[in-house]
C-alpha cells in the first residue's frame, strides 16, 4: 500500500492570493487519503495548484489523478476540420498543442494566444477543475495567466455588486479559447443572438460558499434584459476589473508540471508562442454543477 505517499507534502503560495506549489508527492502513484485531504484544502485556499517534476506520467495516470477531484467531463469538441477528439482512446483527455503530424494538428489552440476565459462555461453544467500536464514546452512563450474571481467580486464597488446580483450572462459556445469557430457553428454577428448557456454573473462556490464573479469569455458575451449598449458597457467594466494585473499570477511551464485550477473562482489566458517551436499538453476537466 502506498498509504504514506504524500504524507510529507508541503504547500507554498506563489502569487498574490492565487497559485500555490505542492511538493513532496508523486502523482504517478496512488494518492493517500491524507494527501488528498491536504491537496483539497490547499486547492480551496489557493485556487490553482502546481505540482512540479511529474515527467513521464502516463495518460492513464493523469486520468487517475484527475479522478481525485471528481467525475471527468468528456473533452470538448475540437475546433478542427474533423471535429474528432484528439485522443481517440481517452475521451476525457484533450490535447493542447501546435504540433502537426501528417498534416493534422495533434491538439487544439495552435501557437495562438488564448484570451481570458473559463473552461467550457458555455455548457449548462460547467467543469469544476481543469488539469493540465506539460509534456513538451517551447523555450519561451506560452505562459498561462490566472486571475482570482473571488477577489474580482469582493473588490467591486457596492453599487456594482447590487446591480449585477440579479443578472445573467450568455456564454458563447461557438468558438474555442483561441477564438476559432467550432465545427458546425455559425459566426455570431450580434451578441444578442449568441448561443450558449446562461449563468449568473455572481456565483456561489459550492464548497467554500464564497461569492465569485463568473465570466466565460468576452467575445459575444451578452447580458439578457439590458440593451446591447448597456450590456457591452457593463461587461467591459467587469472584464477590465477582473483581469487587472495585480490580481493575476503567471505560470511559466516546465516539462512535468501538472496544474489544477478551479474554474468556479478563476479565469485563465495563455500567451502566444513561436509556432516553429513545439508545445504539447494533456488536459482533463472535472464535471461540475450548474452555477448558482
Ligand atoms: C486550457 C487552456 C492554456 C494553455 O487547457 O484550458 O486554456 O496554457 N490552456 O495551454
Ligand atoms: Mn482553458
Amino acid at each position: 500500500m502506498s498509504s504514506v505517499v504524500g504524507d510529507s507534502i508541503t504547500v507554498v503560495s506563489l502569487g498574490a492570493g492565487i497559485g500555490a506549489q505542492i511538493d513532496g508527492i508523486n502523482l504517478r502513484e496512488p494518492v493517500s487519503a491524507l494527501s488528498k485531504a491536504q491537496i483539497m484544502s490547499a486547492w480551496m485556499l489557493h485556487k490553482v495548484l502546481r505540482f512540479r517534476g511529474q515527467k513521464g506520467m502516463s495518460t492513464q495516470q493523469l486520468v487517475d489523478f484527475s479522478r481525485l477531484f471528481g467525475e471527468l467531463d468528456r473533452a470538448p469538441t475540437p475546433a478542427n476540420k474533423t471535429g474528432k477528439p484528439y485522443l481517440a482512446d481517452f475521451p476525457t483527455v484533450t490535447a493542447i498543442s501546435n504540433i502537426v503530424v501528417d498534416g493534422q494538428p495533434i491538439g487544439g489552440l495552435g501557437a495562438y494566444e488564448a484570451e481570458w476565459h473559463t473552461d467550457m462555461s458555455y455548457n449548462d453544467h460547467t467543469p469544476s477543475a481543469s488539469i493540465l500536464y506539460a509534456i513538451e514546452i517551447p523555450p519561451s512563450g506560452g505562459d498561462t495567466w490566472f486571475c482570482d474571481m473571488y477577489a474580482a467580486y469582493a473588490q467591486l464597488p457596492a453599487e456594482l455588486k447590487a446591480r449585477i446580483a440579479p443578472l445573467k450572462c450568455v456564454h458563447d459556445a461557438s468558438r474555442n479559447s483561441a477564438g476559432m469557430l467550432r465545427k458546425g457553428w455559425k459566426e455570431v454577428t450580434d451578441p444578442r443572438e449568441t448561443i450558449g448557456a446562461q449563468h449568473p454573473l455572481v456565483r456561489t462556490h459550492p464548497i467554500t460558499k464564497r461569492k465569485a464573479l463568473f465570466l466565460g469569455r468576452r467575445l459575444n458575451a451578452c447580458i439578457p434584459g439590458l440593451s446591447l449598449e448597456e450590456s457591452e458597457s457593463l461587461l467591459n467594466t467587469l472584464w477590465s476589473h477582473a483581469v487587472r494585473p495585480e490580481s493575476t499570477w503567471v505560470q511559466q511551464w516546465k516539462v512535468g508540471d501538472v496544474l489544477v485550477w478551479d474554474n468556479r473562482c478563476s479565469m485563465h489566458r495563455r500567451d502566444a508562442f513561436d509556432a516553429s517551436t513545439r508545445r504539447l499538453m494533456h488536459r482533463t476537466q472535472v464535471a461540475g454543477d450548474r452555477p448558482y
